[in-house]
């Protein structure tokens, strides 16, 4: 960890994620049981899901991201990237969400803590 629990970790740079696009954080450095993905929408914000799909096993981070939700690289389910609840088929269980802060250009995650 490079930062105290009450500021988040630093993650990524918010130049490393491409608008549109998601990285994966491995646990572990998050300390959680899944590695989480850091999504960036297209109006720039950041958001954090848990990795891996809740319909079979793909990187929700390797998935493509718009108008406020991810979709699975591989069958397309989409989850809210706020609430991390299902908005697609055929995945059926909402997602974990976590607290994303960006400060000066930084990304810092908050694992385990809700947005
Ligand atoms: S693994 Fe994500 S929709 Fe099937």
């Amino acid at each position: 960890m490079t930062a105290t629990e009450n500021n988040g970790i630093r993650v990524a740079a918010l130049d490393d994620i491409p608008v549109g696009e998601g990285i994966a954080i491995s646990s572990d450095i998050t300390g959680t049981d899944d590695d989480i993905a850091l999504l960036r929408d297209e109006d720039g914000s950041v958001w954090a899901l848990n990795d891996t799909c809740t319909h079979q096993v793909a990187s929700l981070s390797q998935g493509w991201v718009e108008d406020g939700k991810v979709e699975c690289p591989l069958h397309s389910s989409q989850f809210c990237l706020k609430t991390g609840a299902v908005e697609g088929l055929p995945a059926t269980v909402d997602t974990v969400p976590h607290k994303v802060e960006v400060r000066d250009g930084e990304v810092y995650l908050f694992p385990n803590v809700r947005p």
